[in-house]
């Protein structure tokens, strides 16, 4: 599905390497006396675009380079060289909210909802903060807490640590979705939640794509749920894009050595994907429960 409302990424040649001090095992002395530093290749030369308003899932094994990706579109993490652009305006070099052109326009959901939250502030106020300058930041708070089922008045005054890992991932994602993002990008988001919980959250982001036209960038380990809900599907391996294309051919028919033995490494996943059919966000899902994230405006 395509919107006007979504933002375009446009990723170019990007290369990424995390500067290591060397640690020489088993030699205090050593380590301590070298300076020596060396890179490692996180990203090598990698392109990619998301166009307005799909879903584009990244996939890969652990190490492959996903979450550095989705860093880089938003500057965190140092670009060695390459460009990014969000909208047609450079992005990448230093984090996003110090563009003012894109300011509100992206948010970013981490695999782990715990470290996501202020611990010690209400879970209200941390959904409040993205929109803290409006005057009506206390109704948006509200309507984005109640959009993922949650209780303004009783889950809103707890802290994160009161909440279930379903609950408090379920609060970033309102606090992501309370400036309506043109650009949302999710990682692992669904990974450490129970079917019900993601099928929640999953529904949730449907209902929030076929209103919003939001772009949306997911990653997962998840095969199943990515080629359930991405129109097209980014491999990487190594740092490196193995193949772009259409999820149904990417994951539906694997031909890619490397994403054969990926699907395969997945219980159950060639099974799941060859039962599934595609469907983009913003269509009505199998799991739909029509009541719920229907308060979003
Ligand atoms: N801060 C860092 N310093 C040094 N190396 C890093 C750093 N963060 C990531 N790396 C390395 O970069 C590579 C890519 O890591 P990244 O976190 O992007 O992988 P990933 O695909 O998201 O993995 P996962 O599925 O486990 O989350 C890995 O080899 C990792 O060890
Ligand atoms: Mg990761």
């Amino acid at each position: 599905m395509t919107s006007k409302n979504g933002a375009a990424v446009e990723v170019r040649d990007l290369v990424v390497s995390y500067p290591v001090r060397r640690a020489l095992p088993n030699n205090f002395l050593r380590r301590v006396r070298s300076n020596e530093e060396y890179s490692v290749p996180a990203l090598k030369h990698v392109s990619i675009e998301a166009h307005p308003g799909e879903t584009l899932g990244i996939v890969g094994e652990s190490g492959s380079g996903k979450s550095t990706l989705t860093k880089a579109l938003f500057g965190l993490v140092p670009i060695s060289s390459g460009s990014v652009s969000i909208d047609g305006i450079s992005a990448g070099g230093r984090p996003i909210w110090e563009i003012p052109e894109l300011s509100g326009v992206a948010q970013y959901i981490f695999q782990d909802p715990f470290s996501s939250l202020n611990p010690a502030r209400s879970v209200e106020s941390s959904v409040r903060e993205p929109v803290r300058r409006l005057p009506n930041a206390a109704d948006l708070a509200r309507e984005a807490l109640l959009s993922v089922a949650l209780d303004p008045q009783i889950d809103g005054t707890k802290l994160p640590s009161q909440l279930s890992g379903g609950q408090c991932q379920r609060a970033c994602l309102a606090r992501a979705l309370v400036s309506r993002p043109r650009l949302l990008v999710c990682d692992e988001i669904v990974s450490a939640l129970d079917v019900s919980v993601q099928a929640q959250v999953l529904n949730l982001l449907s209902v929030v794509q076929a209103q919003l036209g939001t772009t949306v960038i997911f990653v997962s380990h998840d095969l199943a749920v990515v080629s359930l809900i991405c129109d097209r599907v980014v491999v990487l391996k190594d740092g490196e894009i193995q193949e772009v294309g259409p999820t149904n051919e990417i994951l539906g028919s694997p031909r890619n050595p490397y994403t054969r033995r990926l699907v395969a490494s997945v219980p159950g996943a060639r099974r799941a994907l060859s039962g599934v059919q595609h469907y983009a966000l913003g269509a009505t899902p199998p799991w739909t429960d029509n009541s719920f994230g229907t308060e979003l405006a």
